[in-house]
């Protein structure tokens, strides 16, 4: 078996991690909506390594759909990754429950749809790593993004709880902390240079932190202590302050 599963696979980071992985000598699985529009990437992959890249459909909303998607893998993935996530408007989400709702379908309860349906596959094989994607904002809860904040908060609860019930099963789970990230999903944001990752540098890191087989990744580091001191703000003073 020499497959990694990539979901999200549309996302920059994502794609920064299947040419990282396709480097490092393993086939890709890349599912995402309308794949075919990574048809030309995935060739172009194939061209740079020689390994084999697959294009499998997945909306990541479509609950009912999880269990014959993974099923339909003959050849079931040594590890997966996911990159789906959607920050959303703070200010709709909070006028409007179907913006909410998408904010914390996609980033939690679609991704616990399938990493429940691939835990348990692992599980029964005794192998395989599993990686989410979660985010710093899932950290501490602020006034500009907490409804997706609290989405990936409860990604980040899940995934420690996995990787706790997985762990006498030899099955790896590693949760990522991107602090900011040049990526479609931030291109209207003006980001700090100095804080922000392109998404080859989180490729490297992720790729280096699951084969060191790495619980917790903040990517850039520095977002580490970034986030300890902001985790340590006395909330009688945090809640006044913009940030
Ligand atoms: N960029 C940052 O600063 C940053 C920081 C912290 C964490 N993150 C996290 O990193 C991950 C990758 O994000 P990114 O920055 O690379 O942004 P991105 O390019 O917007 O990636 C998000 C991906 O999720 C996919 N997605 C959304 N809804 C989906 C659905 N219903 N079914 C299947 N796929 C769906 C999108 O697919 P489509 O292309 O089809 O829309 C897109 O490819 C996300 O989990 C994000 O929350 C990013």
């Amino acid at each position: 078996m020499s497959y990694v599963l990539i979901i999200g696979a549309k996302s920059d980071i994502a794609k920064a991690c299947a040419r990282e992985y396709a480097k490092q000598g393993y086939n890709l699985y890349l599912a995402a909506r309308n794949v075919d529009e990574l048809s030309e990437f995935a060739q172009d992959v194939t061209t740079r390594t020689q390994k084999s890249v697959k294009l499998l459909e997945l909306d990541i909303l479509d609950y009912k759909s999880h269990r014959a998607f993974y099923d339909s893998i003959e050849e079931k993935p040594l590890g997966v990754i996911s990159a789906v996530g959607y920050l959303g408007e703070q200010e709709k989400a909070q006028n409007d429950f179907e913006e909410a709702k998408r904010i914390m379908d996609t980033n939690y309860t679609g991704v616990v749809s399938l990493f429940n349906i691939i835990a348990n596959d692992f599980e029964k094989r005794r192998s395989g790593f599993i990686v989410g994607i979660s985010s710093v904002a899932g950290d501490r809860g602020r006034k500009s993004n907490y409804i997706y904040g609290s989405a990936k908060a409860a990604l980040t609860i899940y995934l420690s709880g996995l990787r706790n019930r997985l762990y006498d099963a030899q099955v790896h789970v590693l949760t990522v902390k991107p602090g900011f990230v040049a990526t479609k999903m931030t291109e209207e944001l003006d980001l700090p240079e100095k804080l922000t990752a392109q998404p080859e540098e989180v490729a490297r890191d992720v790729f280096n932190a699951q084969q060191k087989g790495k619980n917790v990744l903040y990517t850039k580091w520095i977002w580490k202590w970034v986030m300890l001191i902001i985790r340590n703000i006395p909330e009688f003073q945090f809640k006044k302050m913009s940030i």
